[in-house]
């Protein structure tokens, strides 16, 4: 197994991010020859300055290490692996613009005025392609919001196979977790946790103390009903449903579990409850960030040394994919 996975480096990292992939990653780093990287490239889709962008590719990093993301894996940041942007301009002439226009989160982002997006927003979804294709990744660990994106990439590989007649990329597989693959806002069990809601509150970012954790779970929408005794009675209550996701992925038990030991129970007991886990398993994360922010340096040298060896196994696949298209370089 190759295990690939990326992260935009667009701001903190927050509870969906870690339970629906970050977690997954660090204990995939026994099953197989791991690379998690910071999309940098990718965040020049949005807004930021180049001193946010620069001082967030650190942060982000240094929150992948306090997670847990160790020697075992390659982490780089994607801007310092130029075979990335290399193979995406040649991927670009065998994506289609049908493919790309169909891709849900260019229409989400986009909105109504297309005309003033980025070009890079549209061909977003390639780069990704080549972040994967990159390394003959066979699996990628992503939450479910990916999923679209990975399909995508699947089409592009097997085009470029059949179109130049050659076995180069495999087919990698989605890895989309079980125990949270959507985990959903805090104010909105419509709307997924995400880093773009202007809400703070809608999310528990990595960084947040133990106080605004425990405040912004005091605070989640939820409805007046006690939890019932089965988690598929709570199909219909979305704000619902999705803490007790929270409260399983966290604990590492079924939500069936979870129901078993709060049913008859209201929120007013279970979001102590919720909080007080999610601060036990979340500060130890958060103070391990902060010490490794005392010397960002060496975050920085970590992403160094990754890049290096990164550079290095993506180096054969681009030359194959240079060759194939007829490309003398
Ligand atoms: P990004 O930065 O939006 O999110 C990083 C990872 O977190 C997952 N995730 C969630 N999972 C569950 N619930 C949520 N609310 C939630 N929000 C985010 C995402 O699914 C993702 O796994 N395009 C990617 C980054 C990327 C990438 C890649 C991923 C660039 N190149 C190559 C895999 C392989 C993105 O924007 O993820």
């Amino acid at each position: 197994m190759r295990i690939l996975s990326g992260i935009q480096t667009t701001g903190n990292l927050h509870l969906g991010n870690y339970l629906g992939a970050i977690k997954q990653w660090v204990a995939m780093q026994d099953q197989g020859e791991c690379l998690f990287f910071l999309a940098d490239l990718h965040s020049l889709t949005g807004s930021m300055t180049p001193a946010e962008r620069a001082s967030t590719t650190i942060e982000m990093a240094a929150t992948l290490l306090a997670a847990g993301i160790d020697e075992r894996s390659i982490m780089f940041n994607q801007a310092r692996v130029p075979a990335h942007s290399e193979l995406c301009w040649i991927l670009q002439g065998t994506a289609r613009m049908g493919w790309l226009n169909r891709m849900t989160q260019w229409k989400d982002k986009a909105g109504k005025n297309r005309d003033g997006a980025p070009v890079g927003l549209f061909t977003y979804p390639v780069l990704q392609a080549a972040d994967i294709l990159a390394y003959k990744a066979t699996h990628v660990p992503v939450g479910e919001d990916q999923k679209q994106h990975l399909e995508l990439t699947r089409d592009i590989a097997e085009k470029f196979n059949t179109d130049y007649g050659v076995d180069l990329f495999p087919l990698p597989e989605p890895l989309i977790s079980k125990a949270a693959p959507r985990i959903m806002s805090l104010r909105d069990g419509g709307a997924k946790m995400s880093k773009s809601d202007p809400s703070d509150m809608s999310r528990i970012n990595l960084i947040d103390s133990d106080d605004l954790i425990a405040q912004k779970f005091r605070k989640a929408r939820t409805d007046p009903d006690p939890l019932p005794d089965s988690f598929d009675a709570l199909a219909e209550r979305a704000e619902a449903r999705n803490l007790v996701t929270i409260y399983a992925a966290l604990a590492d038990v079924t939500p069936q579990a979870v129901v078993d030991q709060f049913a008859g129970q209201g929120f007013g007991a279970f979001k102590p409850a919720l909080a007080d886990l999610a601060v036990a398993k979340l500060a130890p994360i958060r103070d391990r960030l902060t010490r490794l922010l005392d010397d960002r340096a060496a975050v920085g040298a970590e992403l160094a040394k990754g890049a290096a060896r990164a550079t290095e196994m993506a180096a054969p696949t681009l030359r194959a994919a240079q060759q194939a298209v007829g490309l003398q370089i």
